[in-house]
């Protein structure tokens, strides 16, 4: 059942190509423009959406971080992203204006199926993005968008996770393209990308061994930092979760530019550091954060492009993903963060699939 592999989490992170493949591939039509048929939208439906609000739990939650980024940048409405568990107890402002999106694997977490029906008592409309067909939430839901993950048994969500990022990317672009607000040549140079991104995965799953040698230098930390900007903060917060959930070793995320506000004293020889650098904008500004840890002494292992000749000049150690668009990095880059949380909690011993005190799917409050 595990196909040949020890753990269901590896053998998960592994099939990321088809899950991204079946779930890009649905939503694209021959000329490269984005479809999402089943939503029956049009261009007038967005005249009566003024934001859009994003909720969910944990990783999904992480991918809504993204989604952000994806909508405000293509369909150019403002965006906020809550914590479901949150969300739900916060006296919202949620109106008949608002689009609420939320997206769970399982469509069961408890948490945020309470959140929509919060958002929906507020008149918002709503859209669950979900890998289960006939869940509780995609029931709730005025829309569904299925995530085509297959099923995912190792509590640790990988591709459902990728998979979340790629629907939600195609959605912003979907709407964008409805609204009038992007340029085909835009939306086919992602579509491209998006084509590609299989093999372009498949490249990036070669860093197995090499991610599990960095393994053994992180098993013995008991804090680990992942920095990033931009969509790269959200791809670190991904990270740091994945590494806390599988090995039960400390880790913490922050945005870079943050570091100086007080979390740089906690940086020493002790701490490793993992540093997403995969969004140009604010490519030099990364540059300075990673230097800033290094002259602490931190090791520090720098994710990037594989034609960033800069990045490796201030890290300890670089991991490369293909040049590719910069929305689609994120999908690429969580990936050597997958191996290296699934390496360290195998090399101490835990149980990976089913990390102590998780349940795959969280119906509790
Ligand atoms: C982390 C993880 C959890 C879930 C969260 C929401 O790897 O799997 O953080 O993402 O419990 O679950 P769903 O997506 O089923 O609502």
């Amino acid at each position: 059942e595990k196909g040949g592999y020890p753990h269901f989490m590896l053998k998960e992170i592994f099939e990321q190509p088809k899950a991204v493949r079946d779930t890009v591939q649905i939503h694209l039509n021959k000329d490269g423009s984005v479809t999402f048929p089943d939503l029956g939208w049009t261009k007038e439906c967005f005249e009566n959406i003024d934001n859009i609000l994003i909720t969910a739990c944990g990783t999904a939650y992480h991918a809504g971080l993204v989604a952000k980024h994806y909508i405000e940048r293509f369909v150019k409405i403002p965006v906020s992203v809550e914590i479901a568990s949150e969300y739900r107890y916060s006296k919202p402002l949620t109106t008949n204006r608002t689009l609420c999106i939320v997206v769970s694997q399982s469509g069961e977490t408890i948490d945020t199926l309470e959140a929509l029906k919060e958002a929906k008592k507020h008149g918002a409309k709503s859209l669950a993005v979900t890998n289960s067909i006939g869940s509780s939430i995609a029931r709730e839901a005025d829309h569904v968008v299925y995530t085509l993950a297959g099923p995912e048994i190792a509590v640790a969500s990988t591709k459902a996770y990728t998979t979340q990022l790629v629907a939600l990317l195609m959605l912003a672009l979907y709407m964008a393209q409805l609204r009038g607000t992007i340029s085909m040549d835009l939306i086919h140079k992602i579509t491209d990308g998006l084509k590609d991104l299989p093999k372009q995965i498949e490249k990036v799953l070669k860093e197995k061994d090499h991610m599990a040698e960095v393994a053994d230098r992180l098993i013995k930390a008991h804090d680990i930092f992942y920095l990033g900007r931009s969509i790269d903060y959200a791809i670190a917060m991904e990270g740091a979760l994945k590494l806390k959930e599988v090995s039960y070793i400390h880790a913490e995320s922050y945005a870079a530019g943050e570091l100086k506000h007080g979390t740089l004293a906690l940086i020493t020889a002790d701490t490793p550091v993992i540093a997403v650098a995969t969004q140009d904008a604010v490519s030099s500004k990364m540059y300075s954060n990673i230097q800033e840890v290094k002259a602490r002494g931190a090791e520090v292992l720098g994710i990037g492009y594989e034609d960033d000749k800069e990045l490796g000049k201030y890290t300890t150690e670089t991991v490369r993903i293909p040049r590719v668009d910069f929305f689609i990095a994120p999908i690429l880059s969580v990936i050597p963060m997958q191996l290296l949380a699934y390496y360290t909690s195998v090399k101490r011993g835990n149980d990976v699939d089913k990390p102590r005190n998780l349940a795959k799917s969280v119906t509790v409050e």
